[in-house]
């Protein structure tokens, strides 16, 4: 009874002064209980903010896997807005991401086989290799309990050495990437502002530049990687466009580490805030998978993804949602649906309820979350064979944007 009583008090607030707070960096810091408030509002709000909110788990997997939720507007504009604007929102508008079907089935098509379990698999040898000599270096680093930041030792660099490889871009031209691909990140996010914009449409000119580069340099030199194989599928039957092959390149390369790096650096923060749960996966590393996706639900690299109605649609709640309508999806939310998940603010690394929707699901259900999974669980393995412990140096620093959720600097001592 006492709960139901404070659930009723917290719903005074309208969800838009809910969602306001967690768009502020403040907020931010306390999204779950944001997000438990929003819960005791139901699954689905209206927003003068955002248009229409969804965040809970039912309701949000509906939209994700709806044939009328998509990209494009009926008109066949762009979910994105201004994009005329922003070489940054044309460029990330040209990827399987932001496009319908047809378009969308050709693109994923198109790269679905780098992405097949067996070729993640076949990734593993390259990925050992690559993590061995990290570990390395951060062991050395250390040494007589020196203080490193896990971020910029371990989360960051191996996700963009994976990718890098596959892809074929150097490995020590990968650092300089960084920044651009925070910056870029800013398209994604609902209230970017013109400075976040204008940083994101630098960002992607540079990156545009270089895949541009590497495709000329490719198409003299063909080699054993995915952008030599991308630009022979293009070449041979015309079924991408240069535009398109260039906007896929930067997809794949800016999609396959920051959302990665988030889920290393949000998992670690969660087990140490957790130690009976990090102890327990100690003693049991055969838990590791259930693990991996316990982070992903507890704290998600991703937090929400947008959508527009292209016809009507009605929720499993019976909530009709009419057509031309923009939905934001709050996949962190829904990932704390207590309807779903009990005692959902918990971190239980053997939890087995509902599949977290930290890769979305449907149509554009993450094409790197096998390859994500695999990276995710082989970091955490090695940190924890290698280290007896592990112990939080200084305040973790967040980054500024909601969508994109993670970690700037984790400040770690490691024994
Ligand atoms: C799509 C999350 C890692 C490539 C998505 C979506 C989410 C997501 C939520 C769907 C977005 C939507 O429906 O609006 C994540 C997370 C990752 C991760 C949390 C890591 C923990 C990766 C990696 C790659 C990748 C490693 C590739 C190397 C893609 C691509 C799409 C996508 C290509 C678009 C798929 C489509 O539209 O059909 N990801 N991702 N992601 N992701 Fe990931």
């Amino acid at each position: 009874c006492l709960t139901m009583v404070t659930d009723v008090d917290r719903s005074d607030r309208t969800a838009d002064e809910i969602f306001a707070d967690v768009l502020t960096p403040q907020g931010r810091s306390q999204m779950g209980a944001l997000y438990t408030e929003l819960h005791g509002l139901g699954e689905f709000h209206r927003s003068r903010l955002v248009g229409r909110l969804v965040t809970g788990y039912r309701a949000a997997d509906a939209v994700l896997r709806h044939p009328a939720a998509r990209r494009n507007r009926p008109d066949g504009r762009s979910i994105l807005p201004r994009v005329e604007e922003h070489s940054s929102r044309r460029l990330i508008g040209r990827t399987m991401l932001m496009v319908d079907p047809p378009d969308h089935t050709r693109l994923r098509r198109l790269v679905s086989k780098a992405f097949t379990p067996r070729s993640v698999t076949g990734l593993a040898p390259a990925i050992t290799e690559l993590l061995t000599s990290q570990m390395d270096d951060l062991a050395e680093r250390a040494a007589d309990g020196a203080v490193v930041d896990l971020m910029a030792g371990l989360a960051f660099r191996l996700p963009v050495a994976v990718i890098g490889r596959m892809l074929g871009v150097p490995a020590a031209e990968q650092p300089g990437f960084q920044q651009m691909v925070r910056d870029l990140n800013a398209v994604v996010e609902p209230l970017a502002d013109s400075g976040d914009l204008s940083a994101a449409d630098v960002a992607a000119d540079a990156l545009e530049a270089y895949f541009k580069d590497l495709v000329r340099e490719r198409r003299t030199r063909p080699c054993e990687d995915l952008t030599s194989a991308l630009i022979s599928a293009r070449d041979d039957d015309d079924r991408l466009s240069e535009n398109e092959l260039v906007a896929t390149l930067v997809q794949l390369f800016t999609a396959g580490f920051e959302t990665t790096t988030n889920l290393i650096g949000n998992g670690m923060l969660a087990l140490l805030e957790n130690p009976d749960q990090l102890a327990a996966l100690r003693a049991d590393p055969s838990m590791m998978a259930s693990a991996v996706e316990e982070m992903l639900r507890y704290d998600s690299p991703v937090q929400a993804s947008s959508r527009v109605t292209s016809a009507e649609i009605v929720l499993p709640d019976g909530t009709i949602v009419p057509e031309n309508r923009f939905l934001l999806v709050v996949l962190g939310a829904a990932n704390h649906d207590p309807r779903v998940f009990t005692e959902p603010q918990r971190l239980i690394l053997r939890r087995a309820e509902a599949p977290p929707l930290s890769f979305g699901n449907g149509i554009h259900y993450c094409l790197g979350a096998g390859l994500a999974r695999l990276e995710a669980r082989m970091v955490f393995t090695e940190l924890l064979r290698r280290f007896h412990t592990i112990e939080l140096a200084g305040p973790p620093e967040r980054q500024a944007f909601m969508t994109i959720w993670g970690l700037s600097r984790l400040p770690l001592r490691m024994e």
